[in-house]
């Protein structure tokens, strides 16, 4: 049979695999409330410039409203003859309220309809998603206030390098989630035009007021040229970045976690709530849920990549490649969200094992910064001299199996004659933390603060 909606010049309905690659009613019937709310602005703007009547808007208004109780109450039967979610609400429009039905799409388009449905959608995502990163922010932030001065190793190369603190460690991610807000903020504040009154690609002949639209629906206002209206997604790609970015930090913090939660770590320990057993091996406790927000990570990524390889060969202006944009954006949005839960869920599980970090914190000649420093500022001794003196003391500690705290004064003063007493004062974990004071630094005064100043600015 052919397509009600646009059927006219055909004589057949399409064959089952047109249908079949054609049809996105499977998945962008998500974003049925946004259809709905940009149909209800266009027929209200209709309406008020005398396009349609103001019975004609009200039945409309009044079709819309029980399409969307059907919708929520699971009763609505979606078709995949009608191909996509602007069709299926159309139809089933017109189904229940007759012609008036029929003159909703006047002045607009199935192209800059989806081009509004998936920025709404999208600034939607976006609101959901920085309240979910803001949430483990918090998390992260109170964990950071009980452990500023927990000492644990700060790593490079995962090599020992200088102690710090636990929650020294926590506020580094504060500070990249932070950014990823920033960015999605910045997504919704570029995103935010409405493309609705483009109609095909070159606008309308009717009098429509887009200015009218535009605010109804929470825009700015109208985007200023209407092929770019219809053919463009850097706004969903931008979004996939801000995604697959902050993806990426969750990610590298699962890492983390997977090291921390290995037994020859023993940093911290996850409850039985994030942890799985093994089918086979009884003693196992998997940290499955670090490793499927690291694994996630992966199609977030590609993801982005999708939607930049559907836009690289477009010419202007509308393909249906472009229908292509909405499972990357909904997969990325809906895993995003699931990956914060997941790791404020294990924020705050989490119990650092304090002793074993701070045992871990001393290890592998970790204060030798410390020492070789101590030696600029007691003996005036140039940076790259101490630098040097302070590797032969290293060497001597290994042969003789101590760290630096073990060798005497007298093998100290071997290597450096000027070396006095005053010297093993810097050598512990919790003096190397203290002395980090300067800004943005390791020590635990500052890192207190940061977390308070963190806190008020969360609340
Ligand atoms: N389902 C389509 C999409 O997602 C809607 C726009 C269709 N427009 C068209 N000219 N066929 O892109």
């Amino acid at each position: 049979t052919q397509n009600s909606l646009w059927g006219g010049r055909y004589a057949e309905g399409p064959g089952a695999i047109m249908r079949e690659i054609n049809a996105s009613i499977g998945f962008d019937r998500k974003m049925w409330r946004q259809d709905i709310f940009g149909s209800l602005a266009h027929a209200q703007m209709l309406s008020r410039v005398g396009i349609i009547s103001s019975e004609d808007e009200a039945a409309i208004r009044q079709g819309l409203a029980d399409i969307a109780r059907d919708i929520e109450a699971g009763g609505f039967a979606w078709s995949e003859a009608l191909e996509d979610i602007h069709m299926n609400i159309e139809a089933r429009l017109t189904e229940r309220i007759g012609e008036a039905g029929k003159r909703l799409h006047t002045g607009r388009s199935r192209n800059d309809q989806v081009a509004l449905d998936v920025r709404l959608w999208v600034r939607d995502a976006i609101d959901g998603l920085d309240a979910q990163i803001a949430d483990v922010m918090r998390a992260l932030v109170a964990r950071a206030a009980e452990h500023a001065g927990t000492v644990m190793p700060g790593f490079t190369h995962l090599q020992p390098a200088q102690p710090t603190t636990f929650g020294h460690h926590l506020l580094a991610y504060v500070e990249m989630l932070s950014r990823d807000r920033g960015r999605l903020a910045d997504c919704r504040a570029r995103l935010n035009e409405s493309p609705l009154g483009a109609a095909a690609l070159c606008g309308t002949g009717f009098p429509i007021d887009r200015h009218m639209t535009a605010k109804a629906l929470g825009f700015d206002g109208p985007t200023r040229n209407s092929l770019d209206s219809v053919a463009s997604r850097d706004f969903a790609a931008e979004f996939l970045f801000a995604c697959a970015m902050c993806a990426t930090h969750l990610s590298r913090f699962a890492e983390e976690i997977v090291i921390w939660t290995n037994p020859y770590f023993g940093f911290v320990k996850l409850s039985d709530a994030f942890t799985t057993g093994s089918s086979i091996m009884p003693q196992k406790r998997n940290p499955d849920a670090a490793e499927l927000v690291r694994g996630k990570t992966g199609r977030m990524i590609g993801n982005l990549v999708g939607m930049l390889t559907v836009m690289k060969g477009l010419a202007l202006t509308y393909f249906k490649d472009m229908q292509e944009d909405k499972e990357p954006v909904f997969d990325a949005a809906e895993n995003l969200a699931l990956a914060l839960a997941a790791i404020g869920g294990m924020v705050r599980d989490m119990q650092p094992q304090v002793a074993r970090l701070e045992a871990a914190a001393g290890a592998g000649f970790s204060t030798a910064t410390d020492l070789a420093d101590w030696l600029v500022r007691e003996l005036k001794m140039p940076f790259r001299d101490a630098h040097h003196v302070t590797g032969k003391l290293v060497a001597m500690a290994e042969q003789k199996g101590v760290d630096l705290a073990g060798l005497t004064l007298a093998e100290m003063q071997a290597v450096e004659p000027r070396i006095s007493e005053g010297i093993f004062d810097v050598l512990s974990v919790g003096a190397s933390v203290r002395s980090r004071t300067s800004y943005g630094g390791t020590a635990p005064a500052n890192v207190a603060k940061m977390a308070a100043e963190w806190k008020e600015k969360l609340a």
